[in-house]
């Protein structure tokens, strides 16, 4: 591994070691070592890749609200350990693009790294993980397990979708389910069927049990 890989990692696992909202260093690590991945397989520059990676949630508006989305301190390291300004704006472009801005606003990546990084983060978000993520994170910003008298509501601006404060279940609706159709990489989609199915179950057994109050 190069040494600016080796600092960057360092830098953000010290960041983000005591986060409890499913953004912690292993979310971070995750999403790295699945770009890594879909990077070799797609033939991507890798170092661009990864550095997004490692860097793609320092700056986000759920977690630095005062940021106001500009990854200011992503930008601030990678002068720090002397990246090229060239390649740094590719990075902070990619940084800007990644996050889930509301059902109703389609993504807007031009780069396959920017793709690949954007699929990965996406992956974390589904499946198992992506479950216990959605409830950590739920649970970090006050918002209930699920109340039946609220539908999902599929946000169409991102001011909308930034102040939502649905419910968790819901947010199933809202995003989680919505993310396998909207990869990028065919290596991603391959990942990405058994976790959509795995939410899917874990959906339909949530509803069971909520009813279950209604046996005779
Ligand atoms: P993105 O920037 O695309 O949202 P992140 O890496 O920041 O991606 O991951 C977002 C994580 O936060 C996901 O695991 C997602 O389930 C969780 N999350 C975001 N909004 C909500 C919400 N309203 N309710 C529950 N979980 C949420
Ligand atoms: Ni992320």
């Amino acid at each position: 591994m190069n040494s600016q890989l080796q600092q960057t990692a360092a830098y953000i696992r010290a960041e983000f070691e005591r986060d409890t909202t499913g953004h912690d260093w292993w979310h971070i690590y995750r999403v790295w070592q699945l770009a890594r991945k879909i990077a070799l397989q797609e033939k991507a520059d890798l170092e661009i890749v990864e550095l997004a990676a490692l860097l793609h949630d320092l700056d986000d508006w759920k977690l630095s609200p005062a940021s106001g989305g500009e990854p200011l301190r992503a930008a601030a390291w990678l002068r720090q350990i002397g990246v090229a300004p060239a390649e740094s704006d590719q990075i902070l472009d990619i940084i800007r693009r990644v996050s889930f801005k509301g059902a109703g606003v389609a993504d807007d990546m031009p780069s396959l790294e920017g793709q690949i990084v954007q699929d990965a983060d996406r992956l974390d978000a589904i499946g198992a993980i992506g479950i216990s993520r959605a409830f950590a994170y739920g649970g970090s910003k006050g918002r209930s397990l699920y109340d039946p008298a609220e539908a999902p509501i599929l946000h169409s601006g991102f001011a909308e979708y930034q102040s939502s404060r649905g419910n968790t279940i819901n947010h199933f609706y809202e995003k989680l389910l919505l993310l396998k159709a909207r990869l990028h990489t065919q290596s991603a989609r391959q990942i990405a069927g058994r976790r959509h199915v795995f939410m899917e179950e874990f959906l339909a057994h949530f509803f069971e049990e909520w009813d279950a109050r209604d046996a005779q």
